[in-house]
């Protein structure tokens, strides 16, 4: 079963707090989502496997660590999960940016995917799902379903907020995807938005509505 991660460090429960307050306004919101991504793009690498290489120091030889083992591709959920990209890329930068397109029906609440464009190698590395928020789960399970269907086999997902519905549903469709949040929410309203959460993300960090 896939582990569920709050990072609770104080940095990132402080920012997320700013996050949160309806009257953060547009450039201060974009910016703190930045940073809260980066901070969490930290805690989520902690488990990265190193292997040894030797260098040479100004003074001598060293045996000392790199990163091994599997390249990164960040998969950022449009449109909101754009707003996580640049923060996460500041610490991976050598990652490769692939972006899948959902928009949640208001209607029927089920999520509609419009774009998908992909890494072609990405079997081959560790993927991190960046979506905000989760909600009913509906974008998070469509992307990862999407992602598998072309071959991928690790994911993470990463989201700053999370209602437990939202989690249910992962964990029952990807046992395999650890989820990494800032926060696990009380629940959803009956417009299936996150309570308390921080409303509309993609409105918050583009300034639309
Ligand atoms: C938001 C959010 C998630 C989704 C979460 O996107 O960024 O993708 O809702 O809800 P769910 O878990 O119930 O699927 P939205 O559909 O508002 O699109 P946007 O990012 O283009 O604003
Ligand atoms: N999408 C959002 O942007 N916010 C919510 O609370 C739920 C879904």
């Amino acid at each position: 079963m896939g582990h569920v991660h709050v990072l609770d460090h104080p940095l990132i429960q402080h920012k997320l707090t700013h996050i949160r307050d309806k009257s953060t306004g547009t450039k201060e919101f974009r910016e703190l989502v930045d940073e809260v991504a980066m901070l969490m793009a930290f805690e989520i690498t902690r488990n990265l496997p190193l292997q040894e290489t030797t260098i040479n120091t100004p003074v001598m030889e060293a045996k000392t660590k790199v990163l091994a083992g599997k390249k990164i591709g960040l998969i950022p959920i449009l449109r909101a999960g754009l707003g996580m990209v640049d923060g996460v890329l500041q610490l991976i930068p050598a990652a490769k940016v692939g972006h899948v397109g959902l928009y949640r029906d208001p209607e029927t609440l089920k999520p509609v995917e419009y774009y998908i464009k992909l890494p072609s190698d990405i079997e081959e590395r560790e993927l991190i799902v960046i979506d905000p928020m989760l909600a009913t789960g509906g974008s998070a399970n469509d992307a990862i379903h999407s992602l598998k269907k072309r071959g991928a086999k690790n994911i993470r997902l990463m989201c700053l907020i999370a209602a437990p519905e939202g989690v249910e549903v992962i964990k029952e469709e990807h046992p395999d995807v650890d989820i990494y949040l800032a926060a696990l929410d009380e629940k959803l309203d009956e417009h299936a938005y996150i309570v308390p959460g921080l409303g509309d993300a993609g409105d918050r960090l583009f300034g639309t509505k």
